[in-house]
């Protein structure tokens, strides 16, 4: 048989332009959001009346030996049938005859390729949802584990204040929380249904929306045709919030990677998840952290290259939309291995504490916790600072820490100091010290904790409720 829409055609197709035209070669993914599609359509077009029930059965029969020949690796996709709607309905055709041709009666392949992405999409958020709450898991597990662990905290990357190893964790915790609140948000855009809009007007066909949308466990559908048909909103959304997390992994991947160089020496990350070096016997390279920061580039790259592509596109379908497909595969995959491996990476991190303790004992991380005391004596802050800052300099000078000057030497500063400043200067004092709402306190950290434990256990109801729904 020669092409679907081949009627008002005299020529062949050039064979260049057949490939460089068709998208089967990679929409192919969509096979089974393409089925569950047009069985939805067709028992809809039953129902309505536009097409005999004895021809649905047939169609829908059809349609599940073709999609049983896809499962099975069976059907053999043809490029001269461009795309995975076309091959589709061609080996419908092929399998049931004439009355296959009925399926397409009200439809465009705008609103089908717009509603098999929305079906495919659906699908995918739920899953990162998923597998951002096992990374949390991960990071959770970390936390507890290092509790009672300090480690430099940093700005500018220069020692700045002492942290909980823990506290450091949950803050990914929290961050990793946004993206899956984004991922839930989009959800709402994403599971409207496009189908119905036609080629951009609508159809003269009797056919019901709603049933369609009903079927598909779509919330709402497409207000307007034409906006049905045109919209790739819900995938620039998408790319946007895997762009947010891949930018998240890869600021902690930068961590991992100084954190596990001899300088740092904080952790150490499991030999399963570095390499070594073909020339330097002693290399043991952070390569699963180094690459998920590389590939961030790219997940950015797909969302700026279909932003580029939607840009001054007139309405209605244009092929440019086909390009919104692989830059969107390409972004599931890195982001579906990006996120399994982070989540064992972080749990067989091993954590290095005495390297730590060591890293907080040699460091002027206390500093501000001196200027705090004084100004509990009376001192204004800008004043304690500046008294401070003389001592720092003091110690820099003569090689010295804050809790190595005696307290002749710290009476030359100010009349203030008494002996429990060396309480207040060790670094779990200056840690409990920061004892509000979200800092960084053991009791505020384990409460933290706790909240995130249940925060988790909502979004893994959410995952369970929405796989169900959105299969
Ligand atoms: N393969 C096309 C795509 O992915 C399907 C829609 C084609 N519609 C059309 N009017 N040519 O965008």
């Amino acid at each position: 048989m020669s092409k679907l829409w081949g009627g008002r055609f005299t020529k062949q197709t050039d064979q260049l332009v057949e490939e460089y035209t068709a998208s089967i070669t990679f929409d192919k993914e969509l096979a089974e959001e393409d089925i569950q599609g047009s069985l939805a359509h067709v028992t809809m077009l039953g129902k309505c009346g536009i097409l005999s029930l004895d021809d649905v059965e047939k169609i829908k029969d059809g349609l599940h030996s073709v999609q049983g020949m896809i499962r099975r690796g069976e059907l053999e996709y043809a490029i001269s049938d461009e795309d995975i709607h076309m091959n589709i309905e061609k080996t419908l055709i092929d399998l049931i005859g004439p009355v296959g041709g009925k399926l397409h009666t009200g439809r465009s392949r705008n609103d089908q390729v717009a509603t098999d992405m929305h079906l495919y999409l659906r699908k995918r958020v739920v899953e990162f949802v998923g597998l951002l709450t096992k990374l949390q898991d991960a990071l959770l597990e970390q936390a507890k584990k290092n509790l009672d662990t300090i480690i430099p905290g940093y700005t500018h990357l220069q020692r700045a204040q002492p942290i909980l190893f823990a506290h450091h964790m949950m803050a990914y915790v929290s961050m990793f929380g946004r993206d899956i609140e984004r991922l839930q948000d989009s959800y709402k855009r994403i599971n409207v249904l496009p189908l119905g809009a036609g080629a951009l007007a609508g159809t003269t066909f009797p056919i019901d929306r709603h049933y369609v949308a009903q079927q598909l466990g779509f919330d709402r559908v497409y207000e307007n045709s034409l906006d049905a048909v045109s919209d790739r909103d819900f995938i620039l959304e998408f790319l946007s919030n895997a762009s947010f997390i891949m930018m998240h992994l890869s600021r902690f991947c930068e961590e991992m990677v100084l954190w596990s160089s001899t300088e740092f020496a904080f952790i150490e990350l499991d030999d399963a998840f570095c390499t070594g070096s073909s020339i330097m016997p002693q290399k043991k390279n952070p390569d699963v952290a180094e690459l998920v920061r590389g590939k961030t580039g790219r997940v950015y790259g797909n969302l700026f290259g279909l932003m580029t592509v939607l840009k001054a596109l007139p309405l209605a379908y244009n092929k440019d939309m086909q390009e919104d497909k692989e830059g969107m595969f390409d972004t599931v995959r890195t982001l579906q291995g990006a996120l399994q491996l982070f989540a064992t990476m972080v749990s067989t991190m091993k954590v290095n504490t005495e390297r730590m303790r060591q890293a907080v004992n040699q460091d002027f991380s206390n500093a501000t916790d001196i200027a705090d005391y004084l100004v509990n004596k009376g001192l204004p802050f800008r004043q304690a600072h500046e008294v401070i800052g003389k001592i720092v300099l003091y110690c820099i000078q003569n090689k010295k820490y804050l809790l190595d000057l005696s307290m002749d030497e710290f009476s030359k500063f100010s009349s203030l100091f008494d002996d429990k400043i060396y309480k207040i200067l060790q670094p779990e004092h200056v840690v409990n010290a920061r004892n509000v709402y979200g800092g960084t306190a053991s009791n505020q950290v384990s409460d933290a904790i706790a909240r995130a434990e249940e925060v988790l256990n909502e979004s893994n109801e959410w995952v369970t409720t929405y796989l169900e729904k959105s299969k």
